[in-house]
């Protein structure tokens, strides 16, 4: 985001016209509320709800009576600056009062969480990111950008580039994977899909780089939790992808939940200001998670609101959502000396520049053609974007006796619940779909003409229907078994302590296996399940995660043949839920595991993930070979050839890792450094070469300095982060 001396001209003229009122004003976000119908606090009906006091349908009759309050009152007052919403008639009518109704006339930002797409739904962050299709990442959150414009929304919660390792986090599915370099490259897509087609102030939104920092390091996996780590971690883990946002230009950042060292994130100063504002040089704002700066309270770091407050405005946390404590306390707190205007100023300066850079000042409205366009239904071409990103996402895992691709004359009982949903193809945090958009598995295999029978058989959830699955078994020439996870089991507050198949599923599969028929099981989930036992016992596994509203169409595709599966895993697959945190970049111990009993290893489980990061199969196959890494002065040119050694055309990623052998602190046993996808013919070889700069093979100290340390460095290259060439080179210097 880059403004002109123009622009800020403006900021500076309507910053020294403000009272200390408006400017605290632009700090506040406001949500609907809902109101009228109960006695208690909404949040508590949600909590009734959920732990049973409230039945169902008596929470639906009192939701039937109730209102939701936009607050417009304060709007027109000057007490808001941002709201967050969809709708584009209600954005129109409340960014009027702001615009005509308020005595500087500043325009809303309103923001949404648009994290994998609005009402095209593509695939979810972890599936997409594992197509390491930087143009794809791009392309996907151009078109979520222009869908959010239609809507209202100029300002996107996405995107989320948390590095997670440990797949308990229901959160895992919203973010690029356990790579740093991975989610950089994710991040930096992201922000230019988002953010740089400003042909029309209808083609780009604001993003939200979140959430910031380490909240996929929560401890145990548990959302919300505790973050524990060195600078060094936190510098080459868990920043990078937030440095590469900054760099490539995003707008703006959410603080994330979690305290870090005992700090939460909301009122860190040494995040917030000396990092991401200081060292990347965010010129946007930063918002704090949804009643963030409330929890300061009960996180101990604040005796109470106004001191939650006045920590989290020092800190340079900007903007308040949803908790009114800005609009509540800060005019005192300045009145008293304890928050400097200087800091006030700041934050109203830095959330008008965005608003500037959006265009709203000239362009606040949606048009009313535009969302007569957009309601008329998806334009084909996001259509089609949805199913090629959903079929660039889906992972080979297992094909054994070539059972896949399927033939079409095939007879196939398709099994499992979520076959048949349409309900659960979008995925987690998904907002703006609508049903007759999303095609089923069972629609998608229909509607590509296949031979198919439906037997729910059961799912994620509830019993096994006995009499189903032995007509599954007796009618079909192969079984498809779709299992995994409901929507509702990954994302937000979705933690799991056991991540295997929920339910009963794998009984389900153990009886499907025993007809003697041909299975395929087809996994469809959020977070990277533990699948010992499926990776053992099933001849074909394919992931196909929440792919998004064309699921069924692109699933088919994979099935049949029509499209050969490329995509790559973005986690490491762990074979039991306690080996979790599981990845391959995990530093060196001093003793790795072996055969000795005195080694890094678990008695009762192995060490390794079943499915490695960065791996995946093909209908066809690749032999890589002749890998040569030669020293340039500035660079280490690194080259591989990569042939097709089966019989059809087919998508590879050549991956580049690095390990540094000896340096001053213990390193990763391997990085990815990059990586290339490709697609060749059969017989067709190609030389896949690297460039690695010299400059890009140092890492963080615990000082937060970057070093670069000459000596050993072992290059790999490989179809996945295990099976790999290698060579050592000797770095004598980086000058
Ligand atoms: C989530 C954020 C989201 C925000 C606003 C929070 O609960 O953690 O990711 O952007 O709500 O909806």
């Amino acid at each position: 985001m880059k403004l002109t001396d123009a622009q800020r001209e403006q900021v500076e003229s309507l910053l020294s016209l403000m009272t200390l009122d408006e400017k605290i004003g632009q700090m506040n976000q406001e949500s609907p509320s809902i109101v009228g119908g109960f006695d208690v606090p909404f949040s508590e009906l949600i909590e009734m709800l959920t732990d049973g006091r409230l039945p169902q349908k008596e929470f639906e009759k009192i939701m039937a009576t109730a209102k939701q309050d936009f607050h417009e009152d304060d709007i027109r007052a000057g007490l808001v600056g941002s709201v967050m919403g969809n709708d584009p008639r209600k954005a129109n009518e409340l960014q009027k009062i702001a615009v005509e109704e308020t005595r500087l006339g500043i325009p809303l930002i309103i923001g949404f969480d648009v994290i994998h797409g609005l009402r095209s739904v593509y695939p979810i962050a972890i599936a997409e990111a594992g197509s390491f299709d930087d143009a794809l990442f791009e392309e996907t959150a151009r078109m979520a950008a222009r869908e959010s414009r239609a809507c209202g929304v100029c300002w996107n919660f996405a995107p989320m580039i948390d590095v997670a390792r440990d797949a308990r986090w229901g959160r895992v599915s919203e973010g690029p994977g356990e790579d740093p370099c991975l989610a950089s490259r994710f991040a930096r897509a992201k922000i230019r899909g988002l953010q740089n087609d400003r042909s029309s102030t209808e083609n780009y939104v604001a993003a939200c780089t979140k959430h910031y920092v380490a909240y996929g390091a929560c401890e145990g996996g548990r959302d919300y939790n505790t973050t524990s780590m060195a600078v060094s971690q936190l510098y080459n883990v868990y920043l990078p992808a937030f440095r590469a946002a900054v760099e490539e230009g995003a707008a703006t950042a959410m603080a994330s939940f979690n305290d870090l060292n005992g700090v939460p994130c909301t009122v860190n100063e040494y995040t917030l200001r000396d990092i991401l504002k200081g060292e990347f040089g965010l010129e946007g704002f930063v918002v704090s998670d949804a009643n963030a700066i409330k929890e300061c309270v009960i996180h101990g770091i604040a005796e109470n609101d106004a001191g939650a407050g006045i920590q989290a405005a020092k800190a340079g946390m900007d903007m308040d959502m949803g908790t009114h404590i800005y609009r509540d306390h800060l005019r005192k707190a300045v009145e008293e000396g304890k928050v400097p205007p200087a800091v006030i100023d700041e934050a109203v300066r830095r959330i008008l520049s965005v608003k500037v850079w959006l265009g709203l000042f000239e362009r606040p409205y949606v048009p009313e053609e535009v969302i007569e366009a957009y309601e008329k239904g998806l334009p084909p071409a996001h259509v089609a974007l949805a199913r090629r990103a959903a079929e660039e996402s889906v992972v080979l895992l297992k094909n054994e006796g070539g059972v896949l691709p399927l033939k079409k004359d095939a007879k196939i009982s398709l099994v499992g619940t979520l076959a048949g949903s349409a309900d659960e193809v979008c995925g987690a945090w998904a907002m703006g779909w609508k049903k007759e958009d999303c095609v089923s598995i069972l629609d998608g295999l229909n509607k590509a003409g296949g031979n198919v029978a439906y037997y729910p058989c059961g799912g994620p959830e509830g019993e096994l229907n006995a009499a189903e699955i032995e007509s599954a078994c007796a009618e079909g020439d192969v079984i498809v078994a779709v299992v995994g996870e409901t929507v509702s089991m990954t994302g937000e507050a979705s933690s799991k302590a056991n991540i295997s198949l929920p339910g009963r599923q794998r009984e389900l599969l153990q009886r499907l296996l025993a007809s003697g028929k041909p299975v395929v099981t087809v996994l469809m989930n959020g977070r990277p399940l533990a699948l010992q036992w499926e990776a053992e016992h099933l001849p074909v596994l394919v992931e196909a995660w929440h792919l998004g509203i064309q699921m069924g169409n692109a699933l088919a595709a994979v099935l049949y043949g029509v499209v050969n599966p490329g995509a790559k895993l973005a986690s490491s697959f762990p074979a039991v839920s306690g080996q979790c945190p599981v990845y391959y970049n995990h530093p060196s111990t001093g003793r790795p595991a072996g055969k000795s009993k005195f080694t890094s290893k678990y008695l009762d489980a192995p060490w390794e993930p079943v499915f490695p990061f960065g791996y995946g199969l093909s209908y066809t196959s690749f032999a890589y070979s002749g890998l040569r890494v030669e020293e340039q002065p500035a660079y280490l040119d690194i080259s591989v050839t990569v042939k097709n050694t089966g019989a059809r055309r087919g998508t590879e990623v050549a991956q580049l890792y690095m390990r540094d052998v000896a340096a001053s602190l213990v390193r990763p046993v391997k990085e990815c450094k990059d990586y290339a996808r490709f697609e060749l013919d059969p017989g067709e070889e190609k030389t896949v070469r690297f460039t690695l700069q010299k400059r890009d093979m140092g890492f963080y100290n615990n000082d937060a300095a970057y070093v670069l340390e000459p000596g050993a460095f072992v290059i790999y290259v490989g179809g996945n982060s295990r099976d790999v060439l290698e060579q050592e080179i000797e770095i004598r210097s980086f000058s």
